[in-house]
């Protein structure tokens, strides 16, 4: 951000913020970061001697102005000439979006060329006003603010197939997409688990689509499944869409909705099986991942899917309408005599031409009503339809493609945008799909691939965060991870790269949590989290503890007790001499203001020691690059792609210590994950040498638990080197997950004592 601040000014304000009768003015805290922005002396005084002139052309602009101040201050417009806030038409502002907005003491001047600019103007304005609800009179920092976007399509998206949140909460979230100058809400209104949206030409949709007979308990890869048995749906009807598209209109955000096609659409086909390619009875489904059901490229089939875009063109005056065309499995239309038939009849060289053909028809029935179509970027397998915008999320391979191939694209690569990610790794977090996406690396990102030309770049028209809902169950839980990562988002997609900057970002989202806190927002706030990090060096073995943000204070306990204000303070790192369970917080003068850092560190006589493997370990589960095999900490118990838990795929790897002196050995224990689903087993025994002595087999227990604990125990062992080989459990059998292929060998940490 290019703040000009006056340093005469700000000892002045914290002059004035020390007189109880004058207000306090508002520290500029806008986020996204604007473009620029020089803040001036004073303020201007939001009180019932203020008129309000509107251009004509941002009349409802004004009127959303005026809502905003009555609603939320005991305050309202005069037509006396005071003080005025004004909005003038200038077609001189470059970017469509773009605004400036000038705060004097006696005047606040909106300019824009669009109701849209002029509406971020607002959102502005409004970030500099206090929170307080009913003052009558309220302080606005004068400031002066040339802002505007850096990307066209600024979005967010929310699955409201696997849960169903209601329309008053869809409401808070455009709400928040609006205040952070976000302009698209992607709405994913249709799943295997739930069709949300009335379709009135197709009762079953809402008889029988929007509901499933239970839901998943606990993760999809947790053996064995377990269901809760509750009835569980809901669909919005045309009166609700009609209301949340005007709502969200009133705030400058197009919806767009998504219809899934050709996978993803099993709960279709449990209400009308005819538009399948086995005819079979199928249920809405009750659990996570991709299903085999999908659509058959019959004429009925397309005669439906036409029927229900013309319902949804009707509810969504939107430039685009999203058909999906991600995760189409396709085992049936290989098995289908039609799809088959179909191929052959239509020229087409396999089922990817097929999913190409299908998405390319329903296009052009898309394009002729006016619209254009946006896909996931499997649509590009077998061929790009014509007008197509491609929503990449597999990486940024797809949007690469697609804009080489001169087609738009939108960013929304699982490693940036995926809210539906993990946020901390604290062992409290709500249990999640998976993945780590920090809010930092929200904040980093850049939605422009380096491999494209700047000629290439300009197809890329964005970036959106993605709320997949399989386990988010309530609004709570939403909020919990959309925000603040949304706010990460919007200045990736708002803020110039030079104007980002992630401390200054933290110290402006500190501010914001103000206003989350008033609108009642349950936000994560991982502000002030500790991370930590064991060291080994000369036989010392020490813990660092460093918080996300400076500022708090860190304390910490190793009895097992949460930390208080009362504490150890943490002053520096915190050496390790036995197996200890250290719990640290961040604190300010109030309590404690982070979450608990808990970890367990096993002090044992290989820490730290030289390791020497006989193959490094899969780089996609390799920690990082770090070999964590004794460090003292274990992995997660509930996740295996973790910073501890280290993937092989060898026959026999062979783990080599050196204690660097001779050693009383009297225990070995390890870990080792069971991952079945993922082709992860536990290995049936391991071998044990000390020194050049003979390899001795131990069996490891046969255990079906998510983690398969192993200890071996001896008498009298005194060695130096020690070198354990663990054989692969070997060829997955028949029957099970990836029968045939050699299976993944998983652990974390050998401890040695
Ligand atoms: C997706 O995450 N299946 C688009």
């Amino acid at each position: 951000m290019k703040t000009t601040y006056y340093l005469g000014l700000f000892f002045m304000l914290l002059f004035i913020n020390c007189h109880e009768n004058i207000p306090k003015p508002i520290y500029p805290a806008i986020i996204p970061a604007p473009a620029s922005q020089t803040v001036k002396n004073g303020l201007f005084s939001l009180d019932n001697n203020v008129s309000l002139k509107v251009d004509d052309r941002f009349k409802e602009v004004g009127n959303y102005l005026k809502k905003y101040v009555s609603k939320n201050f005991n305050i309202s417009f005069t037509e006396a000439n005071d003080k005025q806030i004004v909005f003038n038409y200038n077609n001189q502002i470059e970017n469509e979006e773009g605004y400036t907005l000038n705060v004097t003491q006696t005047m606040i001047t909106i300019e824009a060329k669009s109701a849209r600019g002029a509406f971020y103007a607002v959102q502005s304005l409004i970030q500099l006003m206090p929170l307080e609800t009913k003052a009558s009179q309220v302080s606005i920092q004068c400031v002066e603010i040339a802002d505007a976007p850096q990307f066209r399509y600024r979005g967010m998206h929310l699955d409201v197939g696997r849960h169903f949140f209601p329309v008053d909460f869809i409401k808070e979230y455009i709400d928040m997409i609006a205040l952070l100058k976000m302009n698209t809400f992607h709405w994913h209104l249709t799943e295997d688990q739930g069709w949300r949206i009335e379709i009135k030409k197709y009762p079953k949709l809402q008889e029988i689509s929007a509901f499933r007979d239970g839901t998943l308990i606990g993760h999809y890869s947790d053996k064995p499944e377990r269901y809760d048995n509750k009835r569980y749906g809901g669909y919005y009807t045309q009166e609700e869409v009609k209301e949340v598209v005007a709502y969200a209109t009133e705030r400058q955000v197009t919806i767009i909705p998504e219809i899934e096609m050709p996978g993803h659409s099993q709960a279709v086909l449990a209400a009308y099986p005819e538009f399948g390619c086995t005819g079979n009875k199928v249920e809405v489904v009750k659990k996570w991942g991709v299903f085999e059901d999908i659509y058959c490229p019959k004429e009925e089939t397309f005669k439906f899917l036409e029927d229900v875009i013309d319902e949804v063109v009707e509810l969504f005056p939107s430039k685009y309408i999203h058909i999906g065309g991600d995760e189409a499995p396709k085992k049936q239309w290989k098995e289908s005599k039609f799809c088959q038939d179909f191929i052959k009849k239509n020229g087409l060289k396999d089922e990817h031409e097929l999913q190409s053909y299908f998405i390319q028809r329903m296009e052009k029935y898309i394009n002729s009503k006016g619209r254009q179509i946006i896909g996931w970027d499997e649509i590009l397998e077998g061929g790009l339809a014509p007008n197509a915008t491609v929503m990449s999320w597999r990486g940024t391979k797809g949007a690469i493609e697609a804009a080489k191939e001169h087609h738009d694209v939108i960013l929304t690569p699982g490693s940036h945008c995926y809210f539906d990610h993990y946020q901390s790794k604290n062992k409290s977090e709500p249990l999640a799909i998976g993945g780590f996406l920090p809010l930092e690396k929200v904040y980093s990102f850049n939605p422009i691939p380096e491999e494209l030309t700047e000629e290439e770049a300009k197809y890329v028209l964005g970036a959106q965060g993605n709320i997949w809902t399989e386990y988010i169950p309530t609004t709570e839980q939403l909020e919990y991870m959309a925000y603040p990562r949304m706010m990460a988002l919007s200045e990736v997609v708002w803020s110039k790269s030079e104007n980002k900057n992630f401390d200054d970002f933290k110290q402006r989202l500190l501010h914001f949590m103000k206003r989350l806190d008033h609108l009642d927002v349950n936000y994560a706030n991982h502000l002030f989290e500790l991370s930590g990090h064991i060291e080994t060096q000369n036989d010392q073995t020490t813990y660092t503890l460093k918080s996300e943000t400076e500022g708090k204070s860190i304390r910490y306990t190793t009895d097992g007790t949460d930390p208080t204000i009362s504490s150890t303070l943490y002053k520096k790192p915190i050496v390790i001499e036995k197996d200890t369970q250290l719990k640290a917080a961040s604190f300010d003068e109030k309590g404690r203001v982070s979450n608990i850092l808990d970890q367990q560190i096993y002090k044992h006589k290989a820490i730290g020691k030289k390791l020497s493997l006989s193959a490094l370990p899969n780089e996609k589960f390799n920690a990082g690059g770090k070999i964590t095999l004794n460090n003292g900490i274990l992995g997660s118990d509930k996740r295996h792609r973790d910073q501890e838990w280290l993937g092989f795929r060898e026959d026999t790897l062979k783990l080599t210590y050196d204690l660097e002196k001779v050693t009383d050995i009297s225990s070995i224990s390890a870990r080792f994950h069971n991952g079945q689903y993922q082709w992860i087993y536990a290995p049936n025994e391991i071998w044990v040498s000390f020194d050049d002595g003979k390899p001795e087999k131990v069996e490891v227990p046969n255990s079906k638990e998510w983690v398969v604990n192993f200890k071996t125990t001896f008498n009298g062992i005194k060695a130096q080197k020690i070198t354990i080989s663990i054989p692969n459990y070997g060829i997955i059998k028949p029957g099970k997950r990836g029968a045939g292929n050699l299976s993944w060998l998983f652990l974390d940490e050998i401890i040695i004592n």
